[in-house]
């Protein structure tokens, strides 16, 4: 089983980088299962119907969110949608799903949406014990647990991973737009990766029209953010191969396309 995970979709652009390169490594990779995160894909705050349509047309089978889901109003038509996922943290009642459990070649998989607490500027619960209740609940009735950590800071992130070795397949996170070297498996068979990275423009900061961003930080004035307009795109992405067996982790590969 071959999951693919596509790192923070930046804009239009980052959405038409995806249109590019998704087919080709779907087929040679011979991909099972797509994971992106699409929380900047709408103008790089949230995501609309459109964009969404378009990303389950290409195949990906989950679209995650982070702390930029209600970014866009339109999101409150798809939200319920059940390969959307927010943040599992957030308050108890808030509308959508923060995990969904998906068969792919006939093994279920759960994928649970977390976000982190430190320098986040979100009001979220507990991460680490929303992950510890949501796999308790789920365990016994699926064969690969796959958690993407939504988070800014690395040593939370880092902190999760040994949290959750032996209890996730796959822990892995997004949010930095800045892919990390750091990919491993653990002897119990978990794959973690820091962060997977950003699809997007290639001239930007994390995305961002980079003469807006030195702005900000020269003049500490809010500075309207726009995606930069750089034609130049990559996508971040990276693969995980899990055993057809026991499904533990096999492999984890880092890819900039
Ligand atoms: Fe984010």
């Amino acid at each position: 089983m071959k999951v693919l995970l596509i790192g923070d979709i930046v804009g239009n652009i980052g959405v038409k980088k995806v249109k590019e390169v998704l087919p080709k490594i779907k087929k040679e990779e011979n991909i099972d299962f797509i994971i992106a995160n699409a929380e900047n894909s709408a103008e790089g705050m949230g995501i609309t119907a459109n964009i969404y349509k378009d990303l389950v047309a290409l195949g990906i089978n989950v679209i995650t969110m982070g702390n930029h889901t209600w970014g866009k109003k339109d999101i409150f038509n798809i939200i319920e949608n059940k390969n959307l996922i927010r943040p599992a943290n957030y308050p108890k009642g808030v509308l959508g799903n923060g995990y969904g459990i998906y068969e792919c070649n006939n093994k279920k998989i759960a994928v649970i949406d977390l976000i982190g607490r430190v320098d986040m500027n979100v009001l979220s619960e507990n991460p680490f014990l929303v992950a510890d209740e949501i796999i308790e609940k789920i365990k016994s009735n699926v064969d690969i647990i796959i958690v993407e950590f939504h988070a800014e800071a690395t040593a939370e992130k880092i902190a999760m991973s040994y949290f959750l070795d032996g209890k996730a397949n796959l822990v892995y996170g997004t949010h930095t737009h800045i892919q990390t070297a750091d990919e491993k498996i653990t002897e119990k068979g978990m794959a973690y990766i820091t962060d997977i990275g950003m699809t997007g423009p290639s001239k930007s900061v994390i995305g961002m029209d980079v003469d807006a961003s030195i702005k900000r930080f020269l003049t500490s004035l809010p500075e309207r953010y726009k995606v930069s307009d750089d034609k130049n795109t990559f996508m971040d992405c990276a693969i995980v191969e899990f055993d057809d067996e026991n499904c533990r982790a096999k492999e984890i590969t880092r890819i900039k396309l």
